[in-house]
This record gives C-alpha cells, sequence and structure tokens, in this order.
C-alpha cells in the first residue's frame, strides 16, 4: 500500500480587509489526500481558490490572509500547529511550490547558484564542489543552456521562462517529498513545456514525489495527473480519478470546463462559459454556479449542495448530477 503522506481536511482560509468588514472566503472547507508517487490536479476559473490552497499548504499566506479552519497533517503531524520558525525546516524538505509568478519567488540580488543550492545546502548538507555540481545537474535538469555561466547570473537576467524553470529547480534543489506546482508552464513554449513535464514525471518515477498540479490547461491535467479535484468559488465542487471525470463529469461546471477546451482542427466556435463567478465576499445563497448553470432550478438558487459521494473515490456537490448525465447523453 502506498503511503498517504498529506491529508488535508476542510481547509478554510480566507482574506480579511478593510477593518474585517470584508471577509474573502478563498478556501472554503477543502478535503483531499496525496499519496507518495501520486499525482493531483487542481483546475478551475481564476480566482477560485487554487493558489491560496497552495500558498496555505507550505504556510506562505499574504498578510491579511488567515487559516480559519481545518487541519493540513503532512507526514503525519498537523503543520498548522507548528511556529513560523518549525515551518522554515519543513518548507523545501518535506514541501517545496513553485509560485505562480517566479519573480515573487527568486530573491532579484542573490545570484541563482546560491538560490538554487540552498536547500541542498541547508537540508540536504550538500557544500563547496557537491553543491556546485548539484547545483549545475539541477539547471541542466531543467534545461538551462550554459549551467556554468547562467548560475553566476541573476534572476533579471534570465528569461520569464528561464526564470520559472529555476524556481522548478529551487523547489526540487532540497529533495521534498511533495512539489507543488501552480501553473508551473505558462511562459514556456511548447517543446520546453512538454521537457519540463516530462522531467516532474521521471522525478516522480525515481524519488515517488508526490505532485500538486494548479493548471488551466485540462490537456496538463490529462497528461500529468492521477486524481483531479475541481474548484468552484473557493469550494471543491467535483473530485475524483482524471480518467473518470473526463469521461463521465458530474458536475455541470466541470462539464462545462470540458466543453471550453478548444478541439485540434474543429472549425466549431469555441465554447465559453456564459457570466462570471460569484464574489467570494459575498457568496449568494443556495449553489455558487446556480446563475451560470443551465440546468439550475428554485431549489439550486436556494439550498446549497453538499458534497456527496458519487462513486468509488468519487465525489461532486450538485443536485442534479443523474440530469446533467442525461443532458451529456442528448448534447
Ligand atoms: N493578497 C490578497 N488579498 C486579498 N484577496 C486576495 C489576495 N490574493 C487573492 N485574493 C482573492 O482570493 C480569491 C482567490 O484567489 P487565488 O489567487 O487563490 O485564485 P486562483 O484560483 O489561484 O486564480 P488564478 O487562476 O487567476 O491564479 C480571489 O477572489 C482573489 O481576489
Ligand atoms: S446544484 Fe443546481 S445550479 Fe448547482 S450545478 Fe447542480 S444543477 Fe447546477
Ligand atoms: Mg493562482
Amino acid at each position: 500500500m502506498t503511503r498517504e503522506i498529506l491529508k488535508v481536511k476542510d481547509l478554510a482560509t480566507h482574506y480579511t480587509g478593510f477593518g474585517g468588514s470584508r471577509v474573502v472566503k478563498a478556501v472554503d472547507e477543502v478535503s483531499f489526500s496525496l499519496e507518495e508517487g501520486q499525482t493531483i490536479g487542481i483546475v478551475g476559473e481564476s480566482g477560485c481558490g487554487k493558489t491560496t490552497l497552495c500558498l496555505s499548504l507550505v504556510r506562505l499566506l499574504a498578510p491579511g490572509a488567515q487559516i480559519v479552519g481545518g487541519s493540513i497533517e503532512l507526514n503525519g503531524r498537523d503543520i498548522l500547529k507548528l511556529s513560523q520558525k518549525e515551518m522554515v525546516e519543513v518548507r523545501g524538505k518535506e514541501i517545496a511550490m513553485i509560485l505562480q509568478d517566479p519573480m515573487t519567488s527568486l530573491n532579484p540580488v542573490i545570484n541563482i547558484e546560491t538560490q538554487v543550492g540552498e536547500a541542498a545546502f541547508k537540508h540536504r548538507g550538500l557544500r563547496s564542489s557537491t553543491l556546485r555540481e548539484r547545483v549545475r545537474q539541477l539547471l541542466e535538469a531543467v534545461r538551462i543552456p550554459s549551467p556554468d555561466v547562467r548560475m553566476q547570473e541573476f534572476p533579471h537576467q534570465m528569461s520569464g521562462g528561464m526564470r520559472q524553470r529555476i524556481a522548478g529547480a529551487v523547489a526540487l534543489s532540497g529533495e521534498p517529498g511533495i512539489i507543488i506546482a501552480d501553473e508551473p508552464t505558462t511562459s514556456l513554449d511548447v517543446t520546453i513545456q512538454a521537457q519540463y513535464l516530462d522531467l516532474l514525471r521521471r522525478l516522480q518515477k525515481d524519488t515517488g514525489v508526490g505532485l500538486i498540479f494548479v493548471t488551466h490547461d485540462l490537456g496538463i491535467v490529462a497528461k500529468m495527473c492521477d486524481d483531479v479535484i475541481v474548484m468552484y468559488a473557493g469550494k471543491t465542487v467535483e473530485k475524483g480519478s482524471v480518467r473518470e471525470i473526463f469521461n463521465n463529469p458530474n458536475h455541470p461546471y466541470t462539464s462545462a470546463l470540458i466543453r471550453s477546451v478548444p478541439k485540434l482542427g474543429s472549425k466549431d466556435p469555441l465554447y465559453r462559459i456564459e457570466g462570471q463567478p460569484p464574489d467570494l465576499s459575498n457568496l449568494p445563497q443556495g449553489c455558487s454556479f446556480a446563475s451560470r448553470c443551465a440546468i439550475a432550478d428554485d431549489h439550486c438558487f436556494e439550498h446549497e449542495p453538499p458534497l456527496i459521494e458519487v462513486g468509488p473515490r468519487r465525489l461532486a456537490a450538485c443536485w442534479k448530477i443523474e440530469e446533467n448525465a442525461a443532458s451529456k447523453e442528448q448534447a
């Protein structure tokens, strides 16, 4: 049996502003677990809480954000009970995150060698020539050309795609058991993107690292992930294995996301989900997707659907799962 390395239960993270009068419920009772060697994808529209969820897992939230409920068990201990000082020992060694915007994670005044080598130095005890060799290997692994030259340079001397890959090398440096990658390939061209994804997969095969992958690209989810969590307005609306969810989505929002993927060679107009997600500081009563859902009725607008088990290891939050299945068959 594979070992469970992360267990998140009913996690809730809010941003509070304007003296506490406005509360943004960015993550609302999210639960999932990750096993050794497993890859979980997190998908959902912009602003649905993906980054906030990931930042909560490494406890690197912005000022004004607070974890207000739930637990995060990493290798069997609740990291919400650790001090920030203790978290410094955990980050990079047990869990590392590749931030969505690498410029915010890379320090502009420290050279690449020192930044990439930091976790290997701190958590794996590498020194002098062994450390330098490790940095070189990591830069080669993420396809940075002329690594010996580049390691003496600074982030502003790199292209956006290079910075993104260097942020990947920084995360790999301490050989963590879990890597969270928040949109790690957005500024990479397709060839480099494919190489980068292959690197992560190879690494996973060799080391059993658990991956959490945040992406807008359902093609990447299909290629990389075992399970997927679909988020909408801070909540999980559907969860299950990638194969089952792609073949038979239960939630109308998941169906709409899948329909929005452009089909190669198709001249049909692109499908887009009409309307906007709700304001997370002023959520409507009932189902948060109701104003955009083609099969919503009065009950949906009044009552929030609970996240329930709809099959083995499958969850969905919708009052009309059967009706959605029927409308898919007719489409
Ligand atoms: N520092 C912050 N202060 C206040 N509110 C924030 C802050 N960061 C994010 N939010 C709000 O929290 C919600 C979730 O944002 P988050 O960045 O987690 O979404 P996301 O799913 O990662 O979006 P994207 O796909 O655009 O990266 C949004 O409503 C956003 O406006
Ligand atoms: S609960 Fe109702 S409004 Fe919400 S997704 Fe299901 S059918 Fe649509
Ligand atoms: Mg984000």
